[in-house]
């Protein structure tokens, strides 16, 4: 029970913003961990959420659409005043979120240097503060007298695209301040509430040092915290980003930093010290900065894990076949290991021939950032691959891979996970990986069996799942005849672990350690010697 406000900031918002056959504005449900935890809490104390609304707005005094009735979803009760829609404007956009997110934090951060693409065109945060900032209110405040062309005008001429990164995450502080300044920071008996601002996510590493700044001038009190979703590397990958400093001063700006696992926490502490200089307590996980003492915490997610058991319990059959299924469910993303693990299900085929016929892939691929050339590539050569393997073993009445390329539903894909043999879950780096988690919470009838890459975040605790390395294709094949072939005794036992842990480490539990953390947190205190 949150006595403090919370407003959240993410890229996106819990829904997305779409026109209907009428052209109006109607709000479509996102299905993550996220939203499923954090909405509620919002919608409980009040809060807000600050986010892009997923659609570029021609009027954006357009106010956002409340829910439809029959909506069900977990942000179905958030007022349409608690949503800060975000309006960036299209070319911004573009090269902030396709190109600084996902062309160069998303690999970096994935340790995946290679396919990072450093243009000082597209990230640069060397210009004075002031100076973004007064671009950025230029922008909205562009927006606010429905100037909107002459906005894009000011951006155009004033903002080199360099600056696309840090005027975004301007935009979304300013916006962030702007909500707080209306927020009630008092109860009802009186008493002062300081509101908690809680950031999310490698789009938004520099908003917290706007927020303080803009805070600090306009008198007004906040915590704040920072919550990163995919991995942090190491200091040897980290440093290789040519505004390493930036990011690093950036989420410093937070009085709260989250990880998934303690090994993102260590590197972020090592990058800390070694390129900052700042004084670090490996103990208790604070750095010192700026007179200030940051926490740092492992806080691992876990999933809404009631929900899918109960979605299992509850779907029709969804695979209707005599066949074995072997399932994949991923963002069509090159950090997913797609393609080494459809190679490794080549290598299963052709070492035990004995499977033809009887076992197929079942490979959900969901569509995302296809603007980003990398993703593109990564599509056909799946695409190409697929139909090379298909073409290799497929019968008249049987193919190895049955492929989707699209989104499914959670209630369907609770279905999918219970009724598969085994899920293959190999990523080449990744995050946490929720799929891992949701798998197991299906397993309500017979149990199947997890096999996981060590170098997902679930990897850490999961230990009684098949683990194996993505990159050596035979140790992946043999790990899947092992799991076909598993006795139902040990599927058993390892299941009971396994859904015994998520159960508890659940998506709630995520959130209320974040939470007692943030309470315990005081903004501004010094706690290092
Ligand atoms: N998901 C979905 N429909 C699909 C495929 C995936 O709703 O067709 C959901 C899935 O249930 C999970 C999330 O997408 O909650 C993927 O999260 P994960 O941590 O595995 O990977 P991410 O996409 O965040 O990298
Ligand atoms: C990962 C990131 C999220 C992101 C999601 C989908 O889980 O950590 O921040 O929202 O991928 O990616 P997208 O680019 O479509 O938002």
């Amino acid at each position: 029970n949150l006595k403090s406000p919370m407003v959240v900031v993410s890229n996106r918002l819990p829904f997305v913003l779409k026109r209907n056959e009428n052209g109006e504005l109607q709000r479509k449900q996102s299905a993550g961990g996220l939203v499923t935890a954090v909405a509620p809490v919002v919608i409980q104390c009040g809060g807000l959420w600050v986010g892009w609304p997923g659609i570029h707005m021609d009027d954006p005094h357009q106010s956002v659409p409340e829910s439809d009735p029959g909506d069900m979803g977990p942000s179905a009760g958030l007022k349409s005043e608690q949503v800060v829609p975000v309006h960036v404007e299209e070319q911004l956009f573009d090269d902030y979120y396709n190109g600084c997110c996902n062309a160069t934090f998303w690999p970096l951060f994935h340790s995946m240097p290679d396919r990072a693409v450093f243009v000082a065109d597209m990230w640069e945060v060397r210009m004075e503060f002031g100076l973004v900032r007064s671009a950025a209110c230029l922008i909205l405040s562009a927006f606010d007298c429905s100037m909107l062309g002459l906005g894009l005008a000011i951006v155009n001429m004033s903002l080199p695209r360099g600056q696309s990164y840090s005027t975004v995450n301007v935009m979304f502080a300013y916006q962030t301040v702007d909500a707080l300044k209306k927020m009630k920071m008092k109860n009802q008996e009186g008493e002062e509430r300081i509101p908690l601002v809680w950031i999310h996510d490698y789009h938004l590493m520099l908003a917290a040092n706007y927020i303080r700044q803009e805070c600090e001038e306009q008198n007004l009190q906040c915590k704040l915290g920072f919550f990163l979703h995919i991995p942090f590397p190491p200091w040897d990958i980290f440093r290789l980003f040519p505004w390493d400093n930036e990011v690093l001063q950036g989420i410093l700006g937070n009085d709260l930093v989250g990880f998934h696992i303690e090994d993102y926490c260590r590197n972020f502490l090592d990058c800390c010290q070694r390129r900052l200089g700042c004084r670090v307590d490996r103990v208790h996980n604070l750095v010192d900065v700026a007179g200030r003492t940051v926490k740092v915490r492992a806080l691992p997610i876990g999933i809404p894990y009631k929900r899918f058991e109960e979605m299992a319990n509850a779907a029709p059959r969804a695979l209707q076949s005599s066949q074995q299924i072997v399932l994949g469910v991923d963002r069509l993303d090159y950090t997913k290991g797609l393609v080494n693990r459809i190679r490794s299900f080549e290598r299963f085929l052709e070492k035990h021939p004995e499977y033809l016929g009887k076992v197929a892939l079942l490979q959900v691929a969901v569509p995302s950032r296809t603007d980003v050339k990398e993703y593109q590539q990564l599509k056909e050569q799946m695409d190409l691959e697929i139909g090379r393997i298909n073409g290799r073993f497929s019968t008249l009445n049987w193919s190895p891979i049955r492929y989707i390329y699209g989104c499914i539903s959670q209630d369907e894909l609770a279905a999918y996970y219970r009724d598969s043999s085994v899920a293959l879950v190999t990523p080449l780096r990744d995050g946490m990986n929720l799929v891992a988690k949701e798998y197991v919470a299906c397993q309500v009838d017979k149990p199947g069996v997890l096999i996981l890459s060590p170098f997902a975040g679930a990897g850490e605790t999961m230990h009684e799942a098949l683990l194996v390395n993505p990159y050596e294709l035979d140790d992946v094949a043999d790990t899947l005849h092992r799991a076909l072939t598993m006795p139902i005794d040990e599927r058993e036992m390892r299941m009971y672990h396994l859904k015994k842990r998520e159960q508890t480490m659940n998506v709630d539990f995520w959130l209320t350690s974040f939470l007692k953390v943030s309470i315990k947190t005081f903004p501004g205190h010094n706690v290092i010697g």
